[in-house]
């Protein structure tokens, strides 16, 4: 045998214990390789943290402000990204195959912006999300909505079809206008998605006591961007949610509606890995913008 011939003595360091780590997000340990894998193309192994970038939006908006010509105004960012979130339709049309970071597929839908929101179906099967190497699928779920039950048998429906596979399912706290947005709810709506299986949630931001929203969810916590800000109270907004426990953002608006939203895109990767503090991450945001060379962060 070839092995047999090596003059090399064989190496098997039994003095040494074989290293187990444990995996770097929460909540997540338990999960079989395929989907831990799945999760390291989501969130940086480094920091533990992801820079979503989400323009699903057309799923029930149609042509939104910034995404009317996705090959123009998001394709030059995706780079930028650790994970695209978007719909099947534009990630076959518009995105290029050789885009490395994670996919998480729009998996909801069904009504437009004209109807009911909350009356969502499955959208998408579990052979696509295969075929299109997707690592998340996404959910919305509408607690204390109109279709409350239905939207949560969405979620599970996905996280039964989602482990099967390996593929993470993310679960969407989607808040109705009749909602108060308030830390009390968004303790209730993530804690109800990560009860019932969602490998992760996304949800919004709360000023008043968003750590105990963070604390009480036993898996990893994004947050939304929401509606268009100026972008130094964004920068703020993804800073301050990350340091209440956040692991990560999953923004849209506040991206691709930015006067530059590539320099942005940039800024808020600072926020999220890196710990800048806001008005740094503004400053490295308006020397982008400007096309000076960014400067490094003040100190104290
Ligand atoms: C739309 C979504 C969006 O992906 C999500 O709300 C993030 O986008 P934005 O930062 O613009 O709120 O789920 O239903």
């Amino acid at each position: 045998m070839a092995d047999a011939d090596t003059a090399r003595a064989k190496e098997y360091r039994a003095e040494v214990p074989m290293r187990s780590e444990p995996f770097f997000l929460k909540g997540s340990n338990n999960l079989d390789w395929g989907l831990k894998n799945r999760l390291a193309n989501i969130f940086d192994p480094e920091s533990g943290r992801t820079v979503m970038l989400a323009f699903d939006h057309g799923y029930f908006l149609g042509p939104t402000s910034g995404l009317e010509r996705i090959d123009l105004s998001i394709v030059p960012i995706i780079a930028h990204a650790d994970t695209l979130m978007l719909t099947r339709g534009i990630l076959r049309s518009s995105i290029p195959p050789t885009y490395t970071g994670g996919i998480v597929l729009r998996a909801s839908g069904g009504p437009s912006i004209l109807k009911e929101l909350s009356d969502e179906e499955i959208a998408v099967s579990i052979d696509e999300a295969i075929r299109l190497n997707v690592a998340a699928m996404a959910v919305q779920v509408f607690i204390g909505g109109e279709n409350e039950t239905k939207s949560i048998h969405n979620l599970t429906r996905l996280v039964d079809l989602g482990n099967r596979y390996g593929i993470a399912t993310l679960g969407v706290t989607a808040v109705g206008k009749e909602m108060v947005r308030d830390a009390k709810y968004m303790r209730l709506a993530t804690r109800i998605c990560a009860e019932l299986g969602a490998t992760y949630v996304k949800t919004y931001y709360v000023e008043d006591g968003f750590e105990t929203v963070a604390a009480g969810c036993p898996v990893p916590i994004v947050i939304a961007g929401g509606k268009k800000l100026p972008e130094a109270e964004a920068l703020q907004l993804a800073h301050d949610a990350v340091q209440k426990g956040a692991a990560g953002v999953d923004m849209g608006r506040n991206i691709f509606q930015s006067e530059d939203p590539s320099a942005m895109i940039q800024a808020v990767r600072k926020v999220v890995h890196e710990d800048f503090e806001p008005r740094d991450a503004y400053d490295f945001f308006l020397d982008l913008k400007k096309g000076k060379p960014a400067k490094a962060r003040r100190t104290g």
